[in-house]
């Protein structure tokens, strides 16, 4: 006979964070930084360290200063805990844990607790990283994401996670874990290359295209505004995209991807096998936009999208300034087309069943559990047509 016995244990945390829209965060009569680090109200002086990405540094070589004096000014509430540290920009610093661990243990050498803050500078790479290491830190500091590319301020840095890549690949491991706040400063913007500025374009069609009909309308009408660098465009695209990342992770019901579907990885399953295939000289959102024109092209096949709409998404990408074709699409091993692999990776990563989001209309989708390679393969050579037609 047996005797057990189980206690069901239910827990719900709520979480709340700020996303502030900024300009010029660090200069002194800007309040946002000290209110945001107040804003518990806790009524006591807040230390923060300060990590910087060394692009953002090397882009503004004032920045570490105004930062320093930024907290002199408002030395009664904040104290910034040594001088800003910059740690290197983009993927090269989540591909290493050695820095992990030095930024980790800088953190405990200067005793910050639970209630301090780490403050992050940088693009989505830098934000990973040293929310990573923050998010280990006495089981979670507090961290404030100053994101500093397009991307990461409508799209990455408004999320839960953070995390590194490790030999067993890309964000292998890693933390959930939100953040105190987020501060979207669009003066960051000004420094960006034109290929990180198009990126996060790519992103926002993406969601427009999944969510928003409307704002799918406003970024095909702004598209030749967005290829020419036109900040106003570009702030509203960020304020919408951002604020529908996080309509969607609020109210999807998974904010922390315990179930299969990832809408926001539309047009990611391929996405990421053209950047693995062309050994990353294809951007991430150069990828995405090759990705979900594919992915638009087969939803016309299947009677998803209407062709009108299909020529919409294809119109409003270049005109953006983002490629409609790579010749990775057509790349075979052994006869196969090698971005085949990228479901089977993408069905991996999701833990064994094939869950990929189409849209059904523009602003609207719905998920699919197969996929026909051979209307895929028509998807391809109609993508390509279209290119050789330019
Ligand atoms: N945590 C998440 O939910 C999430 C979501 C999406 C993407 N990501 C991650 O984000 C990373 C990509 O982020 P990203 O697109 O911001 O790229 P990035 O962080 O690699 O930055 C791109 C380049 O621009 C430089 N840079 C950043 N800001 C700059 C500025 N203002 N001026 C001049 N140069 C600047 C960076 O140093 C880097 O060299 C990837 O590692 C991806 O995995 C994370
Ligand atoms: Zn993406």
């Amino acid at each position: 006979m047996t005797n057990e016995t189980t206690i069901l244990q239910k827990l719900s945390v709520p979480f709340e964070f700020p996303v502030v829209f900024t300009h010029h965060v660090f200069a002194p009569e800007n309040p946002v930084l000290r209110d945001t680090m107040n804003r518990l109200g806790e009524n006591r002086r807040h230390r923060a360290m300060v990590y910087v990405d060394s692009n953002v540094a090397a882009a503004d070589p004032g920045l570490t200063g105004r930062i320093i004096a930024y907290f002199r000014s408002h030395a009664g509430e904040i104290e910034l805990v040594g001088e800003p540290e910059i740690v290197p920009g983009g993927e090269q610093i989540k591909n290493d844990l050695a820095g992990v661990k030095k930024m980790a243990a800088a953190m405990l050498d200067h005793r910050m607790d639970r209630h301090a803050f780490i403050i992050a500078v940088g693009g989505g790479a830098v934000l990973d990283a040293v929310g990573f290491a923050a998010s280990l830190v006495h089981r979670g500091l507090r961290i404030i994401r100053v994101p500093t590319t397009v991307l990461s301020q409508n799209d990455g840095g408004v999320g839960v996670k953070t995390g590194i890549n490790f030999p067993g690949g890309k964000n292998a491991i890693g933390t959930f874990c939100p953040p105190f706040a987020v501060l979207d400063d669009f003066q960051f913007l000004l420094t960006l290359p034109d290929r990180e500025w198009r990126d996060g374009v790519a992103e926002a069609f993406k969601v427009s295209i999944i969510r928003d009909r409307a704002f799918f309308d406003e970024l095909c009408r702004n598209a030749p505004r967005f290829r020419a660098r036109d900040f106003e465009a570009m702030e509203r695209l960020v304020v919408r995209c951002a604020g529908l990342h996080l309509e969607h992770i609020r109210t999807a019901g998974d904010p922390f991807e315990l179930g299969r579907a990832r809408p926001l990885d539309f047009g990611h399953w391929s996405a990421h096998k053209l950047e693995l295939m062309s050994d990353f000289s294809i951007s991430h959102g150069e990828a995405v936009a090759v990705g979900m024109l594919l992915d638009c092209e087969y939803a016309v096949r299947k009677g998803w999208l209407t062709p009108d709409e299909f020529a919409r998404v294809h119109t409003g990408l270049a005109k953006s300034g983002l490629p409609v074709w790579v010749d990775e699409l057509e790349r075979t091993r052994d006869g196969v087309l090698e971005i085949f692999d990228g479901l089977r990776e993408f069905q991996e990563h999701l833990g064994g069943e094939l869950c990929v989001t189409y849209p059904r209309g523009i602003g609207a989708r719905h998920e699919v559990h197969e996929v026909d390679l051979a209307l895929m393969q028509e998807a391809i050579a109609k993508l390509k047509s279209m290119a050789a037609k330019e």
